[in-house]
């Protein structure tokens, strides 16, 4: 294959329509972020306030820098790496601007292997549901199976193993044969299987409580760590930061609108995660759950809510294949732009890298799946800083609650490397890149409509993201004060 491209054949093909990237990048963004871990997050971190910190950050900080990924992808037509360099070079910037797309391919790389872990729970479950594991169960049970599952290495491990397989053998087959098929079928599946679990949550469940609980914001109990995770989940769910959306930008025909297709993705990805919160809190307060139940929210309160009805253990194998099949389509999107990278930088053949790539980050995943079992006790965070929990004295923001390697390997990810990328992103385009090429790319009529997305980019989205990193680190008082402005944050 031919490494040197033209923008008419970028080197991997291009999607053969616009509604083909739309799917695609939907595709990649609806998955367990929004499912599983949009609920559960909302809940440990106090709901209402959070979720409209969230949105802000969805559509201040990520539709904006979503247009910026896709032209940049675009504009460049490579893998994030080579895009990076490629419009580097037009710009006249220096070549260590790749050093961001390989920042990207570290970060999808520690992603995928604890992502993979959570799909192979959904793939767990699509099994229990079949042999009707789940009839006639109370709050206690669900909790206790899927303690039961995590609990059991062996089982973890071999759902893991299959999720990545599946996800190699879709990556090296070339993304776009199947995706743009499955997406179609599924995601519009997934979200009427969640509309009518919200409509039954309204008729069997505490709605008016889950209502109150995701849409009444008390500011008072928000804390800069709260603020921090709104950020890395607004990032996260969008699949942005790490260049996934980039690589599918890539692959976009050039007279397609990217301000239509981002603002498209940006709103179906926010409404599932809104109508996955509405569908789950219901049941979490009719039976008594706690709130903030933590990463098995979603595992324990769905298989409750469909043990109810007749015809709930059909639903609940439909939910669960579904609830699979999104994180699949998420999945590609994580090795993708690694995949990508590899062909282009050594001409080899897409399966030789997505089987070496896969399997290195099944080797990583391994560590999340044992975090739950054999693993648990050996954090990292606790075994560096137990003593000093123990004596009382503060540990570092991060390893508040993250006692395991797979909470730690989340955290990472989400609040540091993809707002971090994401930052480098929106210096890049705004600064870096000229106007006139932004310009064209986005081909936006209106001028102050033009300005506003690349003042946000420029300056605004760059300001934010730093300015919750120096909080979140604990720095942001120490410099105020270095100017003699203590006391007025
Ligand atoms: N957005 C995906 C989800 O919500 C996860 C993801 C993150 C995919 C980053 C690609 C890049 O499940």
């Amino acid at each position: 294959m031919n490494n040197t491209t033209t923008d008419s054949t970028p080197v991997h093909g291009l999607w053969s329509s616009k509604l083909a990237f739309v799917l695609a990048a939907t595709g990649s963004a609806v998955g367990l972020g929004n499912i599983w871990k949009f609920p559960y997050v909302a809940g440990e971190n106090g709901g209402g306030a959070f979720v409209l910190i969230y949105l802000l950050c969805v559509f201040s900080i990520g539709l904006p820098l979503m247009m910026a990924e896709i032209l940049m992808g675009r504009r460049g037509g490579l893998s994030p790496v080579r895009s990076f360099s490629k419009l580097a070079r037009e710009a006249g910037g220096g070549q260590w601007w790749r050093l961001i797309g390989f920042m990207g391919i570290l970060t999808g790389f520690i992603i995928l292997s604890f992502y993979s872990v959570v799909g192979g729970w959904a793939m767990a479950y699509v099994k229990m549901a079949l042999s009707n594991g789940f009839s006639d169960i109370d709050g206690e049970q669900a909790g206790a199976l899927l303690g039961a599952l995590l609990g059991d290495r062996d089982a973890v491990v071999f759902w893991h193993s299959l999720f990545m397989v599946i996800t190699i053998v879709i990556v090296a087959a070339g993304v776009k044969a199947g995706l743009e098929r499955a997406v179609k079928l599924f995601i519009p599946a997934l979200f009427m299987l969640l509309i009518g679990l919200v409509i039954y949550g309204a008729i069997a469940g505490d709605f008016e409580r889950a209502v109150s609980f995701l849409f009444t914001p008390d500011f008072s109990k928000i804390t800069i760590s709260n603020v921090l995770n709104a950020m890395g989940l607004a990032f996260f769910s969008l699949s942005l930061g790490m260049g996934a959306i980039m690589m599918y930008g890539a692959y976009l025909p050039k007279n397609t609108s990217i301000p239509f297709v981002s603002l498209t993705v940006v709103i179906s990805d926010t409404l599932v995660a809104l109508i996955a919160g509405l569908a789950i809190f219901p049941f979490v307060f009719a039976h008594g759950l706690d709130a903030g139940e933590s990463v098995g929210l979603v595992f324990v309160t769905v298989p409750l809510a469909f043990s109810q009805v007749t015809g709930g253990a059909v639903l609940l194998v439909v939910f669960f294949v579904l609830l699979m099949f999104a994180a699949i389509t998420s999945a590609i999107s994580l090795l993708e732009p690694t995949v990508a990278w590899a062909v282009e930088k050594l001409n080899t053949r897409r399966i030789y890298v997505a089987v070496a790539i896969g399997l290195a980050i099944w080797g990583l995943g391994l560590l999340s799946a044992l975090s739950f079992n054999s693993m648990n006790e050996a954090s990292l965070c606790a075994g560096f800083f137990a003593e000093q929990a123990a004596a009382g004295k503060a540990v570092p923001e991060m390893c508040d609650g993250a006692n395991d390697l797979f909470d730690f390997f989340d955290k990472l990810t989400s609040n540091v490397m993809l707002p971090l990328g994401g930052l480098m992103i929106a210096l890049f385009v705004g600064m870096r890149m000229y106007w006139r090429h932004t310009r064209e790319e986005l081909a936006i009529k209106r001028v102050w409509l033009f300005r506003l997305w690349f003042y946000m980019v420029r300056y605004v989205i760059p300001f934010a993201i730093g300015l919750i990193f120096l909080n979140a680190i604990g720095l942001l008082p120490w410099i105020l004060e270095l100017f003699g402005l203590a006391g007025t944050a």
